[in-house]
């Protein structure tokens, strides 16, 4: 079955999908993602994605390509004809085509947007969870403004790669006082020897991801603590369980810190709980 993308009002192949070569996004990385999880035929938590597009696009001062309800059924509809039942669907807003010019094209200039979607295998990730990843730790070196969704991801690109090169999963990147911010493409959690979980506040430093507040919800429904608060990596090297949460990985624990075995080297069983009622606690908007 072939592969289709919607591009600025079109369902296309996916083969020949493409933008204007002055397309922003494609110059400047002027523009803004999202990516949602598909699970059993669900889009999964596409109220908070969209909250989260919304102020990212206001944060850069970037218009909605349609309004919500319409863009609400285009994704739906990606879904739907990729026959997509587990998986991702990828959004991406940018402020459109224009001759290029570091500052913003006049104001009639309608943004670009692109959506894909993705099978993925769910018995893969759950078996990638059964074992436990691997991250290493990164200098951070972003830029101040990563609570927005930004395209301009080329320090993740990097910091993924390196982890990737030395056989890890996923980069955390580290700020000088060796607090953890968060992962190239993930936000990083710790359980203490008490069972409280503890993640850094999301005021500003890391992307507020939309997994890691549904977990707020799916810990409350445990009956489980969480602190928001930095924790370093020494602290992580000591505790209990350590994890990870994205839409693309859900919760996924972590066992090594930089080659370090980390929570006596297996998946942590409060992690793997919150893995198991994250599917029933999050919203599911149903793609057919
Ligand atoms: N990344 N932190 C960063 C830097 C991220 O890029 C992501 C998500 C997260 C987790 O956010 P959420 O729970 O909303 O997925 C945290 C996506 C999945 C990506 O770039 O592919």
């Amino acid at each position: 079955m072939s592969r289709i993308a919607y591009v600025n009002g079109q369902y296309i192949p996916h083969a020949n999908a493409g933008v204007h070569i002055e397309d922003r996004g494609y110059q400047f990385a002027d523009g803004v993602y999202e990516v949602c999880e598909v699970a059993r035929g669900n889009i999964m938590d596409m109220t908070r994605h969209l909250n989260r597009l919304d102020r990212s696009l206001s944060e850069l001062r970037i218009g909605w390509p349609m309004n919500r309800k319409a863009l609400q059924s285009v994704i739906a509809e990606v879904v739907r004809r990729n026959r997509v039942f587990n998986g991702m669907v990828y959004l991406q807003v940018t402020r459109g085509v224009a001759k290029r010019d570091h500052v913003f094209p006049s104001a009639d200039t309608p943004p670009s947007i692109v959506i894909t979607a993705k099978r993925t295998d769910p018995v893969m990730f759950a078996a990638r969870a059964a074992k436990g990843v691997k991250v290493i730790t990164v200098p951070e070196n972003r830029w101040e403004r990563v609570d927005i969704k930004s395209i301009g991801l080329l320090p993740n690109v990097m910091a993924r790669q390196q982890a990737k090169e030395q056989g890890a999963q996923e980069a955390w990147f580290i700020d000088p006082d060796g607090t953890v911010r968060e992962g190239a493409a993930t936000n990083a959690w710790i359980v203490t020897m008490d069972g409280v979980l503890v993640t850094r506040q999301a005021e500003t430093g890391i992307l507020r991801g939309i997994t890691r507040t549904t977990i707020f919800d799916v810990a409350k429904k445990l009956g489980l603590t969480i602190e928001e608060r930095g924790f370093s990596v020494e602290e992580a090297k000591r505790a209990r369980e350590v994890f990870m949460t994205a839409a693309t990985t859900v919760v996924m624990p972590i066992v090594a810190i930089d080659g370090e075995s980390v929570a006596n080297g297996h998946p942590g069983t409060i992690a793997l709980s919150l893995r198991e009622a994250f599917f029933d606690i999050a919203e599911k908007t149903p793609s057919c």
